[in-house]
């Protein structure tokens, strides 16, 4: 009898891509141990040839080569973007093949959809990779976790910003430092994704439909980047006892949802406050564990191409099951609460010639450049309130995490 063994088709030989098939290849005894059996790439998809590569007899240029491989079982879409890695994972489920991915702006954008298909045709769309890069936290929240109601998630979804704000707090340059995070392969291809927040945004939504089973669309949550950050915000956060952190969030105000993308301060007894440089941490609080915090490396080749090959160890060991198959439903607008209802501590920050009011703050700071007060929780329209009876306007604002 021939032996066990699980073919695959990489689409994108880049960073992740590569990183995959050395993973495959360096742990193979490994896979074998989970699996029972091997892990075979069969052809690797890409505009390029690689003719120095050890895997060169398995590149392919053309896509139908590997959707009419009726020998092929799992794709592994590592191409980035929506199109066409979209269409690509598509016809792969619909050809009955299984697929991987890294990429979370087509799982944020499609889920709800590719799941279905996923189900329609007896196969799995996984996509550990697509948060945390290596960290596992998407299997454990389904699957660990599945017996506790999730009631937030704080996270800190992205290296490369989470990068860039530490190297800022020793005075680096943000386009110096955005750079390395390039070189190192950790930014996006258009690192305006990172900067900007969509990615968070992208991660936090599939960590939501993830808790929920609701699929927020990734395009209309509050969003704030990190281009905006002043190295004057930093030292008020320090003064503060804070860092500043890019977070993604979910919460509910009573049974809505609130999903949002923002830098905030962070105070130094909160489990997020400590995680620098490229890791991320995802801390999730659920009604019967309470807080659980996941850690490690967020993005990078190998620690991300590892979440990949345990996506397909899973394939291996855990074939398509429809009475476990995962489903999530597209929220409609009655399920989100409105942009800014969630009460969240605030620091108001203002220029040194300011006379900010005390009134009511649970903390004034005076840097010698910045004068910033913490007031207690509010919503954005009570925030807005405040700052109208002051005489000065702040020239910035920053939402204090709870502990
Ligand atoms: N650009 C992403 C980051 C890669 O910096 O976190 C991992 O998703």
């Amino acid at each position: 009898m021939s032996e066990k063994s699980l073919k695959v088709a990489l689409l994108g030989f880049g960073v992740v891509g590569s990183g995959t098939a050395e993973v495959i290849t360096e742990n193979q005894d490994r896979i074998r141990l989970a699996t029972g059996g091997a892990m075979e790439i069969r052809y690797i998809l890409d505009l390029r040839d690689f003719p120095d590569s050890p895997f060169a007899d398995r590149i392919v240029h053309d896509y139908n080569i590997i959707l009419n491989d009726p020998e092929v079982d799992a794709v592994v879409e590592m191409m980035g973007g929506s199109h066409p890695a979209y269409e690509f994972t598509k016809s792969a489920l619909m050809a009955g093949k299984h697929v991987v991915t890294s990429n979370k702006e087509v799982v944020a954008n499609f889920g709800t959809e590719l799941l279905s298909i996923a189900a329609e045709h007896g196969v799995r769309y996984l996509f550990e990779a697509s948060v945390g890069g290596g960290i596992p936290v998407l299997r454990p929240l389904a699957q660990d976790m599945a017996a506790n109601r999730v009631r937030a998630v704080n996270g800190i979804l992205n290296g490369t910003t989470n990068y860039i704000l530490t190297a800022m707090k020793s005075g680096a340059s943000f386009d110096e430092v955005l750079a390395r995070a390039q070189e190192l392969g950790y930014a996006e291809r258009n690192p305006s994704a990172d900067v900007d927040g969509p990615d968070a945004a992208r991660k936090i939504v599939i960590l939501t439909a993830m808790s929920t089973g609701l699929r927020v669309d990734p395009n209309t949550i509050p969003m704030e980047g990190i281009r905006n950050i002043k190295n004057e915000d930093v030292a008020v956060a320090e003064s503060c006892g804070c860092a500043i952190k890019l977070i993604g969030h979910m919460g509910f105000v009573e049974d809505k949802l609130s999903v949002w993308v923002a830098p905030c301060f962070v105070p130094e007894a909160h489990p997020l406050n400590h995680i620098d440089d490229v890791f991320n941490g995802v801390l999730i609080d659920t009604d019967m564990l309470g807080q659980t915090l996941f850690y490690g490396r967020g993005a990078g080749k190998l620690p991300t191409a590892g979440a990949v090959v345990s996506d397909l160890t899973d394939i291996a060991t855990h074939p398509y099951d429809a009475d476990t198959a995962m489903r999530w439903v597209d929220a409609t607008p009655d399920q989100i609460a409105p942009a800014g209802a969630e009460k969240l501590s605030v620091c108001l920050i203002y220029d040194k010639g300011a006379e900010p009011s005390q009134d009511g703050a649970l903390q004034y700071v005076d840097t010698g450049d910045r004068k910033a007060v913490i007031l207690p929780p509010m919503t954005t329209d009570e925030i807005e309130a405040t700052v109208a009876k002051g005489a000065a306007r702040p020239v910035a604002q920053y939402r204090v995490l709870p502990l």
